[in-house]
């Protein structure tokens, strides 16, 4: 099934996204789809995700803040970095401008840069596949994360791996972290520790 008119959204990209950021989103929307096809899942529905994750990334803060407001009901944890923001208003903008009903679609942009508690195997695959396309990720991080994915790991321990680089750097950075991606590394930690 077509979810979006693939060549409507990717002219529409190329001239409301920058050059890096429209590479990086061709990136995302192929090893979605590569991932969804090594999971199981749905890979034009992963395609379609991966493509529009993020749509509103390269809006003005001011602006995010303004659709947020006035159009959306967002979480405490999605208020604390602006480097956010554009998560919560790229599902907003994929429902209204491309006309995505799908609701894992939608929660899987919704979710791309914070995660959540309990995600489903679709979403933790746009999540990771934003993390390690190569078209603009750094090699290094990626041979970090890829290696752990594989159908006997499953998607957790990948993504547990992104959460701890995530961490690290929010830390370098002196940026603050939401207590829900705290918990969401804690969870997937439990997974994985010895009894
Ligand atoms: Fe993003
Ligand atoms: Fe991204």
């Amino acid at each position: 099934m077509d979810y979006i008119n693939k060549s409507e959204v990717i002219e529409w990209l190329k001239k409301n996204l920058n050059k890096e950021r429209f590479e990086h989103s061709i990136g995302v929307s192929e090893t979605a789809k590569e991932l969804a096809e090594m999971f199981n899942l749905d890979t034009e529905k992963a395609y379609t995700a991966g493509l529009l994750h993020d749509c509103a990334k390269c809006l003005p803060n001011d602006e995010l803040l303004t659709i947020m407001k006035t159009n959306l009901e967002v979480e405490d944890c999605e208020l604390i970095n602006p480097k956010t923001f554009h998560s919560p208003v790229g599902a907003y903008l994929a429902k209204t401008i491309f006309g995505i009903t799908d609701e894992e679609i939608l929660s899987a942009i919704r979710w791309h840069t914070l995660g959540k508690l309990n995600m489903t195997d679709f979403e933790k695959v746009i999540f990771i596949a934003d993390k390690i396309e190569p078209r603009t990720r750094p090699q290094e991080y990626i041979d970090k994360i890829k290696p752990k994915l594989s159908l006997k790991n499953g998607l957790d321990m990948a993504l547990l791996e992104c959460f701890k680089g995530t961490i690290k750097s929010l830390v370098d950075r002196n940026l603050k972290i939401c207590t829900s991606t705290i918990d969401i590394y804690n969870d997937l930690l439990k997974k994985y520790e010895k009894n």
